[in-house]
Formats: structure tokens, sequence, C-alpha cells
């Protein structure tokens, strides 16, 4: 992995096509741009080594602009996959201050007649209101900024949006839809549908695990049981898939009829087993544990290393991005690399469980 890859303030690494080795670089407002800035941080956590500190201190303020940007939810992404790492290694104001600006932002998308924040403002002509299961993701810089703050505004925004989630973007089967769109006016369910998964009643695999760690996370800042109901029952759906490959690295849609030949998605595993961790701190239920613990064997074989001949800034190859649009199939994306550095650091905190 090219860890001293030069800061750019114009674009960030996010992916890359293997087979031309170009590598695509996109600018803070992408919802990615936070990533690499948190890659470094936790690279840091992990090792202690200070070439990591000092360009992780030059990539955050890569994604700082986006606290004010509000034309997406992804101002969680951008903003907390950035300085929330920075926070937990530096206890800086600034980090703090960006953090309370991006969750005043998130707040301007939030309609209290739905009781959800508007996920995107694109395909006006398909939608009126969408909100995607992602967006569970976005939430946890509501509920720090209000720990940093002291303003509830924003824990009371995260809490109406993941009930409304909780109520309306779930299966009988516990599997999750992408996108709900809602009629702003009066908060009904328009459409249950999807963007990035095969059909709108197939199962999107990384949806599923938004939907996991949304919830437990929601579970950690709430304690309210509902939310550990449902990850739990999303986890068990994804667990025990009979589509779920035995090494559980999952295809990128559990229902891609042309399974087993349609592509995986590393990324979805490691935001499953970074969920699990702490779903496993919750619950004590070791199957989460060892579940998280074999997936992370898994990806760290060469079925799943990006081949060391590559010089990129990426660690792990195999992820899918969005395989409707043909975008990003197979490939390394560098969400994975950081749900899987999380993952790995839960699971330092872990140590001695079995
Ligand atoms: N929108 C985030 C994702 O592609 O999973």
């Amino acid at each position: 992995m090219l860890l001293d890859y030069p800061v750019d303030s114009m674009s960030m690494p996010r992916s890359m096509n293997t087979k031309t080795l170009e590598i695509r670089k996109v600018p803070s407002r992408d919802w990615t741009s936070g990533f690499f800035a948190g890659n470094l941080w936790q690279l840091y956590r992990l090792t202690g080594d200070s070439k990591y500190k000092e360009q992780a201190q030059k990539w955050t303020p890569f994604s700082k602009k986006e606290s004010v940007n509000s034309n997406s939810h992804d101002v969680g992404f951008k903003v907390f996959c950035s300085f929330g790492e920075a926070l937990k290694v530096e206890n800086k104001k600034e980090y703090e201050a960006v953090i309370v600006k991006g969750a005043e932002t998130l707040c301007t998308r939030f309609n209290p007649k739905v009781g959800s924040i508007r996920s995107w403002d694109f395909n006006k002509e398909i939608w009126d209101y969408p909100v995607i299961i992602d967006n569970m993701m976005n939430l946890e810089l509501l509920f720090e900024a209000s720990k940093i703050s002291g303003n509830p505004k924003y824990r009371d925004v995260a809490i109406q949006h993941a009930n409304t989630t909780l109520k309306n973007q779930f299966r009988e089967d516990n599997s999750c839809y992408h996108v709900i769109d809602y009629n702003p006016t009066t908060g009904e369910v328009r459409k249950k549908t999807t963007l990035q998964g095969y059909n709108d009643d197939s199962v999107w695999a990384r949806g599923q695990a938004w939907a996991v760690y949304g919830f437990t996370m929601s579970y950690r800042y709430t304690k309210d049981p509902a939310y550990l109901k449902q990850a739990e029952a999303t986890a068990k759906f994804f667990m025990t898939n009979k589509n779920l490959p035995e090494d559980g690295i999952p295809y990128w849609d559990f229902k891609d009829p042309s399974i087993p030949n349609a592509p995986r998605d590393v990324s979805a595993a490691m935001v499953m087993a970074s969920g699990l961790y702490e779903l496993y701190t919750y619950t004590k239920n070791k199957s989460y544990l060892a579940f998280a613990d074999k997936v992370m064997a898994s990806v760290q074989t060469d079925k799943y290393i990006l081949d060391t001949q590559i010089k990129a800034p990426f660690l792990f190859d195999h992820s899918t991005g969005n395989w409707p649009k043909h975008d990003e199939i197979d490939e390394p994306i560098i969400y994975a690399d950081y749900y899987f550095l999380e993952a790995l650091i839960k699971r330092q905190s872990l140590k001695g469980s079995k």
C-alpha cells in the first residue's frame, strides 16, 4: 500500500482499475472524501508510527469544506470519517467545530413530517423524498455533535431518522430496501425501491451491512433495545443466507441471478465485520465474533489482498461500488480498507475474546 500518497488538495484516491492501473481520484464533494485521512489516522493508531499521523494531519483538511455542503446526506461520511478519526487521536477544538458544523448542515435536510433526513436531490422526476439505508451511517456525526456541543437537537434528529428507518425500510425477513421514497408533505411512503441493488426486491449486500452497523451504532448512543433487535435480525439474515459464500465475503447482491459467477463485495464484508465486533460487545453472542473473525481472516489472504506488485494506496481488491451503473466492479475501493482498519482496532480492544 502506497501510504505516502502525495497530498492533493483537489482530489483523493477512491478506487482503481486493476487492468489499466488507473486510479480514480475524486474531489471533496464525493461521498468517499473522508476515508483516506481516516485510513491514515487508523494506521497511526494501529502502529504508533508518526509518519501516518503526519500524513493524516495533511489529508484531514481535504474534506473540511464539506461541513457546509448541504447537497446530500453524505456530509456524515465525508466529515466524520476524517475529522471524527482525527479527534480520536488529537483532542482539538478545531476538529470538534467541524463536526458540529457538519451536524448543523446535515440537520437542514431533515423533514419532521417524514421524520427522516433526505438522502439525495437527484432523480427528482422519479423520487419526491428519497431516503437510503446508507443514511444510517451519517447518524454517528449527529450523536457525537450533541455530545460535543451539549445541543440535543442533533441527537433528536438522529433518533427520529432511525425510528422512521426502522418502521419502513425492512422486509418481513429483516433484509432491507435500499431506497424508500416518501411524500414530503404527508410523510407517507410512496415507493420501496433501489438504485444500487439488482432490483427493487433484491438484497444489496452493502446495504444490509450499513443497516447492521447503523443500528448497532445507534444502540451505542441510545440503548434503545429496538435498534439492537433490528441489528441482530439483519445480521442473522446476512450470516445465514444460502447465497453467502463459505469465506463470508458476499456477492454484491444476495439475489443476483448470476451467483456463483457474480462479483463479490469486500467492502460489505468489512462494514459487517466492524459492525459485528461492536454488536458482540452488547450481546456477547459469540457467533458475531466468530463470523467477523472469519471474514477478517478471509480477506487477509492472497485472494483478496491487492497484488503487492501494484503500487497504489489500497489494501484490498474485489469490492463492488455500483453494479447497475457498471461502475467500480470487482476493484480496490477505499472504504473497504477503512472498515477493515476500523474492525482491526475494534478486535484489538476485544483481546482475549474467542
Ligand atoms: N452510498 C454509499 C454506498 O455506495 O454504499
